[in-house]
């Protein structure tokens, strides 16, 4: 059997073992990812374990007392961010597209048990599912859920639909490509007031080398410019159009498949 540190996941290598440990102060998860499948939330990526490290340093802001709260995670995949909300006592909801909720089951049940959270099927353009209609949520969690441009309305709509007044949205995500988060943090602003949490310098006073610096874009110290966390509350003054206008849209859907079907296409992987 491969020795324990062999299979740790570590910042910047190719981390892709079927079984991959993740250590945090709190807990060592144990992670199944499948290198072959063409789904993202097939494997784990890396903003997850940042946001669950943080979480651990209470460094995420509105974080000092979860239990009993009500917590979603949105396109959870391998839900280490998730996990580390249950560990803390949150009552979780784990959802993401309904072929992957086996895989989200399979790796929440290994580390938490059978017990004390729920997987439920969220695809974004199907609006909120009637599971969770009429279901108030302390926090809502997103790791990596925008890294294309098909992704950006839909997840937006899912936002709005999922949280509250008093929901405090926590996001964290690989800067890819800035056209796209663009479009995207536009989108999010126009509902929430989004706080950036923590510079670089910050990032590296908790988390030290766990948090991988990459050379900045002008040629300056290696920094952590490439990660953005966004603690967010709606506005008092945003008035619901978004999800109005996504329930009138009947095409969205299908434009959400499209797009999805070219993106898988370009790397091969329809
Ligand atoms: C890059 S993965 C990130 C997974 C996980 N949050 C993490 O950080 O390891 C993106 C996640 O969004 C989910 N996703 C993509 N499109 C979705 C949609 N239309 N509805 C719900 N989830 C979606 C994927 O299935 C996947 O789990």
């Amino acid at each position: 059997m491969a020795d324990f540190e062999d299979q740790d996941w570590k910042p910047g290598a190719l981390n892709l073992r079927r079984e991959v440990h993740v250590r945090t102060t709190s807990k060592t998860y144990v992670v199944t990812q499948d290198a072959n499948s063409s789904e993202p939330g097939a494997m784990l990526w890396e903003v997850s374990i940042i946001v669950a490290k943080l979480l651990d340093a209470g460094a995420l802001g509105d974080d000092a007392d979860l239990a009993g709260r009500a917590v979603l995670e949105l396109g959870a995949g391998c839900a280490v961010a998730g996990m580390a909300y249950a560990l803390r006592g949150a009552r979780v909801t784990f959802t993401d597209l309904p072929a992957l909720c086996g895989h989200v089951r399979d790796n929440v049940a290994r580390n938490l048990g059978p017990d004390g959270y729920r997987v439920v099927p969220y695809d974004w353009c199907d609006g909120r599912p009637a599971t969770l209609v009429g279901e108030a949520f302390d926090v809502v969690l997103g790791t990596d859920c925008v890294y294309h441009a098909h992704l950006v309305e839909p997840f937006l709509d899912a936002l709005d639909a999922v949280a509250g007044p008093r929901t405090t949205v926590v996001l964290a995500f690989e800067r890819r490509d800035e056209a796209v988060l663009a479009a995207f943090e536009r989108g999010l602003r126009d509902m929430f007031k989004c706080r950036p949490l923590l510079s670089t310098k910050k990032l590296r006073a908790i988390l030290g080398d766990d948090v991988l610096l990459r050379p900045a874009d002008d040629g300056g110290e290696p920094d952590a410019r490439w990660l953005s966390i966004l603690v967010c509350k709606k506005r008092k003054s945003y008035r619901g159009d978004r999800s109005r206008r996504a329930r009138a849209d009947g095409g969205a859907k299908a434009a959400f498949d499209a797009t999805r079907a070219a993106f898988l296409a370009e790397r091969g992987l329809d």
